[in-house]
């Protein structure tokens, strides 16, 4: 497999740790960064690179100034596209994938700028240059939320689903059960751990979750919602009494996602919810994560775990190039 990389922050460098770690000869033959990029079309040397992570621009193969015209024509298999994530316009992202799906590259991104933006168009650019587009680090990382509803639910229709995808509110809801403290001071020390991120508007106003729900209702449910359209409500407005109430009812406050059908219309809702024991998402904790399909014919579904990291986000790009891969290898896809 050839691979080649955009962005080498928090998660690009896990990926590549992850090839080096599991000895993993898929050849990487450019990493592309803002101001630059490493290229060797036989091949870079990954333990060469990991010795040159925090300066990469001191490796010998630095190409300073080099930009995406200059790796676009690179012959790759796939397209791990690593950027930041712009909600408003997709960019940079979205021209890169576009871009490289015309030239029959699949595309694997933990990017959901561009998702969020145009996964409809992305998707029938792909099947027309009969290549495919990974997306399961855009929704909950680790967690396989993605492929739980496209692999393991397919021929099934998803009637409603509900979700913890956000692992710093839950993070905060749970340090403010145990420890009855306020909702100020412990986003406070989950920044100081850096758990939560200094700025925390995207985490604990429901953002995050709010873009996950709307993109797995797209995905999954075939849907066309926008963030708009999310009725959103933030936790920083739970008090420890609020907590303690639902705990004298064993019951639990959770930041959660629900995606359901409202006389057939498809509508999202984010915002605390308490939720009881025999809830199947009671039991997600900490950094971790969870979603809970309702299906036609399969039944319900729930799935528990995929802690935040970058190097779990790193193995779910992983996870997604094995995957499609294999289609690959079988003609489903080229
Ligand atoms: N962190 C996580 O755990 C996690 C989990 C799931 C999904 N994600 C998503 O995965 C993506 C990467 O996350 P991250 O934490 O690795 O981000 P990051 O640490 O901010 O790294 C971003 C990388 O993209 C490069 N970049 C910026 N603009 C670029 C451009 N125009 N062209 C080429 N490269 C450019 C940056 O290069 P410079 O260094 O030169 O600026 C940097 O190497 C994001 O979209 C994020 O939302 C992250």
């Amino acid at each position: 497999v050839n691979i080649g990389l955009i962005g080498y922050g928090g998660v690009g460098k896990a990926f590549i740790d992850l090839l080096n770690e599991k000895n993993i000869k898929w050849k990487v033959r450019y990493i592309l960064k803002s101001d630059g990029a490493i290229i060797d079309k036989e091949g870079l040397d990954l333990d060469e690179i990991k010795r040159f992570q925090d300066n990469i621009k001191l490796h010998k193969n630095w190409i300073d100034g080099a930009g995406f015209e200059d790796i676009i024509d690179i012959d790759i298999d796939f397209l791990v596209e690593l950027t930041p994530t712009n909600m408003e316009t997709g960019e940079p992202a979205i021209s890169y994938i576009r871009e490289s799906l015309k030239r029959g590259i699949n595309i694997v991104t933990g990017n959901k700028g561009p998702i969020l933006k145009d996964y409809r168009g992305l998707k029938r650019l792909a099947e027309k240059n009969k290549v495919n587009i990974g997306i399961g680090c855009t929704v909950g990382g680790a967690l396989p939320s993605i492929s739980g509803g496209l692999i393991d639910c397919a021929g099934a229709n998803i009637e409603s689903m509900e979700a913890i995808l956000n692992g710093t509110t839950n993070y905060i809801l749970d340090q403010m059960e145990e420890g009855e403290k306020t909702y100020e001071e412990t986003l406070k020390e989950a920044q100081e751990l850096g758990i939560a991120e200094s700025n925390p508007t995207m985490d604990v106003k429901g953002y995050d979750t709010a873009i996950k729900m709307t993109i797995l209702a797209n995905v999954l449910m075939n849907e066309n919602i926008s963030l708009e359209e999310v009725q959103l409500e933030c936790i920083d407005k739970v008090t420890v009494s609020d907590i303690k109430n639902a705990r004298m009812r064993d019951c639990k406050i959770k930041l959660l996602g629900r995606i359901y059908k409202d006389n057939e219309k498809v509508k999202i809702q984010v915002g605390p919810e308490e939720i009881d024991k025999s809830h199947p998402l009671y039991s997600v904790e900490g950094k971790n994560k969870g979603i809970y399909y309702r299906t036609d014919t399969l039944g319900d579904i729930t799935i528990i775990g995929g802690a935040s990291g970058t190097m779990n986000a790193a193995a779910s790009i992983l996870r997604d190039i094995i995957f499609l891969n294999s289609q690959y290898v079988i003609g489903n896809t080229k």
